[in-house]
């Protein structure tokens, strides 16, 4: 479907604030929320201080699997609230005890589902991380949940609401770039070969069977914790799977899609080397570089990444989309803003600055005003767990279609796979008991 004027204004008008500016945005009620955090990491952290910083928020209760990361996590509520949020391992014995009016979901992507479903059925908001979780069908059942307990979940791709993101998308839907016809989404990052790393017993403190979880109990290895989960198969999907999200969803957002429907992936570890895994050492096993087709109605989007060679031949930035068009070439970029580069021979490029907060560039607090807002009001919040489900399952059909080594042809509408059984059965995956994968 091509964009236009009328569908640009039809659209901001559902989505309600499509162009309120971050920050202009008020929950009014004057309530505090009995907010809890699952998962005191780097981002679930940068979340609890925006959640602190709206005023509107009692961080009551974090919950951790790692000793190391949820004291200080606590450590640090408390320097900024005066108040000691209590602290607990489990986030069902969480729930059950707190009974948090919102619950932050900021744990690895395999623990995503699970808790964000045990959250809306204990009666929490939840604000939960991209990407929504590991396999499709889980996302299908998100969905379901949040909708059966009436709760809001907001999920946190915080580029729908960024500014520069945000008049972009103005730009691109009036028609100024003209009819796209491409787009192509990418990260960029420098990297070489990688060694393994030697297994380890799990630090004190860590319960790492806990946070194995619903996946594979592999052997510890640093490499995977903090942070490093992305680029382990069994817990994240890669980079696409990962930053991927941000810009997969600019597609969808932008492009006003729901779905693509075929999707084709190649890529592999040339310069990484092959996944080393056995009892003595590990490397990651996500792929060095990928490159994914989307075939839309109307258009073609791919999805390129490396983690060599880093990107110095472009000048615009590492990370982005750019939107091909009959009027010119749009960057949508993450630090740079956005530019224009017109087809037109005279005519300037044009350019706009980003408005990202600190720390680590972001726009968390637009989200989270937009996330009470919509909790006081009852509407939809702007990155509403169906939309970014969507844009999760442009990301884990990419990396299926990789596992897979075929293209797939995607039923958006009934989320299949269409014509493949062997494809079908990536939807999902079996948990590790006890854990049982969620019931759509
Ligand atoms: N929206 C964004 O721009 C953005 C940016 C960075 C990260 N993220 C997302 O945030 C999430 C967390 O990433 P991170 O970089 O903060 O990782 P991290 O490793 O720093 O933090 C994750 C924490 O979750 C804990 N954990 C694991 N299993 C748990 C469980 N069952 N219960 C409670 N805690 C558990 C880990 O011990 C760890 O402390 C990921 O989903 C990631 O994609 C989003």
């Amino acid at each position: 479907m091509a964009i236009n004027r009328r569908t640009f204004l039809r659209s901001s008008v559902a989505s309600g604030l499509a162009f309120a500016a971050p920050g202009l945005l008020r929950a009014g009620s004057g309530r505090k929320y009995r907010t809890a955090l699952i998962g005191s990491g780097w981002w679930g952290m940068n979340i609890t201080g925006e959640a602190i910083q709206s005023g509107q928020c009692k961080i009551v209760a974090l919950c951790d699997v790692d000793q190391r990361q949820l004291d200080p996590a606590a450590a640090k509520v408390e320097r900024l609230t005066g108040d000691a949020p209590k602290k607990y391992r489990d986030y069902r014995e969480l729930l059950e005890k707190e009974k948090p009016d919102i619950a932050i979901v900021a744990t690895p992507d395999h623990w995503h589902p699970l808790a964000t479903i045990a959250a809306v059925k204990a009666g929490a908001h939840v604000y939960v991380e991209k990407p929504i979780g590991h396999t499709i069908i889980e996302g299908r059942a998100m969905v379901n949940a949040a909708r059966a307990a009436g709760r809001v979940v907001q999920v946190g791709t915080h580029r729908r609401i960024s500014p520069h993101n945000v008049s972009g998308m103005k730009f691109l839907q009036e028609g100024k770039a003209g009819k796209i016809g491409m787009v192509r989404a990418f990260v960029l990052y420098g990297g070489g070969p990688e060694q393994p790393q030697p297994n380890e017993e799990p630090p004190a403190g860590l319960d790492w069977d806990m946070w194995c979880g619903p996946g594979p109990l592999r052997p510890y290895n640093r490499k995977m914790h903090p942070k490093g989960f992305r680029q382990f198969l069994d817990y994240g999907n890669g980079t696409l799977g990962d930053w991927g999200v941000h810009w997969v969803d600019q597609i969808l957002w932008i492009m006003e899609e729901e779905w693509p429907r075929t999707v084709y992936s190649s890529g592999g570890r040339p310069i990484k080397g092959p996944p080393v895994f056995t009892a003595k050492e590990q490397t990651t096993d996500a792929p060095d570089h990928l490159l994914t087709t989307y075939q839309f109605e109307d258009f073609t989007a791919y999805w390129e990444h490396r983690q060599f060679a880093g990107n110095p031949a472009e000048k615009a930035e590492n990370v982005g989309c750019y939107f091909y068009g009959t009027k010119g070439t749009f960057h949508m970029g993450w630090k740079r803003g956005w530019t224009f580069y017109p087809v037109s021979r005279g005519q300037k490029e044009i350019h706009e600055e980003p408005q990202l907060n600190e720390p680590d560039q972001q726009n968390i607090r637009g989200l989270w005003v937009d996330f009470l807002d919509a909790i006081e009001t009852g509407r939809r919040p702007v990155c509403d767990i169906e939309l970014i489900h969507r844009s999760t399952n442009m990301s884990l059909l990419g990396m299926l279609s990789f596992k897979l080594g075929r293209s797939v042809r995607w039923d958006g509408q009934n989320e299949r796979i269409i014509g493949d059984p062997d494809a079908n059965k990536l939807l999902r995956r079996e948990y590790r008991e006890p854990w049982v994968y969620p019931k759509v």
